[in-house]
């Protein structure tokens, strides 16, 4: 039954169709794979965690507001887009529900579109807006039939929201949605795991770090740190934030390290004491020291 529905669903339809489907279907599920199996997505501490991220749209996203909420719940959010992905994906290759789909492709292709590639110059060379365009064809594609035949609003709606009373397609998108949790878990479980760097492993060479320069680095215990060098020395901190563990990141223009979860600011060349906000304590401080020509975790 489920191999007549797919068949079907590619049946008739314009080659246009067809190949958006095939195109941005597949993409969608090797993005949400690519999350699944990457150790860090959902790991606070890692670089490539999904709250780290968020906080590196801040400084120049038009919807920063709403990013601030998302990293409070950063976690929730990187599990919410995973599954969102494999189920878009599932979803546009099999046909279910697949204007439904569209639009949830089109609503996070606009996201990312006003947050990772908003400051991409020029506006070209930032894939999210030509996606945003491929799931509008995408929309406009399916609908150009049925528009012309029964009346645009009618169509739509009918179109985009499934029917709930229906049995059949109720368990047609419960089929999808379990698919794409599954998919997600067995990701998981295919997680490559990341060794912490070793105690006394180089972090930088010292001359490629001089003098008032600051970058972010794993610590031993796995967790990120931000590393500076001033004319007193190097030393590094924690850059979780001692409130309620969102990264923190080092701001050139205030001289300190700003927490974007709610407010707090630490000066690092005051021991990373608390100057605003809710934190309680100071980052924890990372052994550093020049070894040689190089920075080393100590
Ligand atoms: S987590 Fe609340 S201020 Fe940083």
């Amino acid at each position: 039954m489920a191999q007549s529905i797919i068949s079907k669903s590619w049946k008739n339809q314009p080659l246009t169709t067809s190949l958006l489907r095939a195109w941005l279907g597949v993409t969608w599920i090797y993005a949400g794979w690519n999350k699944a199996t990457d150790p860090g997505f959902l790991s606070n501490g890692s670089t490539h965690y999904i709250g780290a991220q968020l906080t590196g749209y801040l400084g120049h996203s038009p919807i920063s507001f709403l990013l601030r909420r998302m990293i409070e719940h950063a976690t929730l959010v990187g599990w919410f887009v995973m599954i969102s992905e494999f189920a878009i994906g599932f979803a546009v290759l099999s046909g279910i529900a697949l204007t439904l789909a569209a639009v949830g492709g089109a609503g996070m292709s606009a996201m990312l579109w006003l947050s990772s590639s908003w400051s991409v110059k020029p506006y070209f060379l930032g894939s999210d807006t030509a996606y945003l365009i491929l799931w509008l064809a995408l929309i406009f594609s399916i609908h150009q039939k049925s528009v012309r035949a029964s009346g645009r609003s009618v169509a739509v709606r009918q179109r985009v929201i499934p029917d709930l009373a229906d049995r059949r397609q109720v368990m047609q998108l419960f089929a999808v949605g379990a698919a794409a949790v599954i998919a997600s878990l067995g990701g998981g479980l295919l997680k490559k795991k990341v060794a912490a760097p070793a105690v006394g492993s180089a972090i930088v060479q010292l001359s490629a770090f001089p003098v008032g320069a600051t970058m972010n680095f794993q610590a031993n215990d796995g967790g990120p740190a931000i590393l500076f060098r001033t004319k007193a020395g190097v030393f590094a901190y924690s850059a979780l934030c001692t409130h309620q563990g969102c990264t923190v990141a080092y701001s050139p223009a205030d001289h300190l390290i700003m927490c974007p979860c709610h407010g707090a600011q630490y000066d690092p060349n005051q021991a990373a004491a608390v100057v605003a906000g809710p934190a309680p304590t100071p980052l924890p401080a990372i052994k550093v020291a020049i070894s040689g020509n190089k920075i080393v975790q100590v």
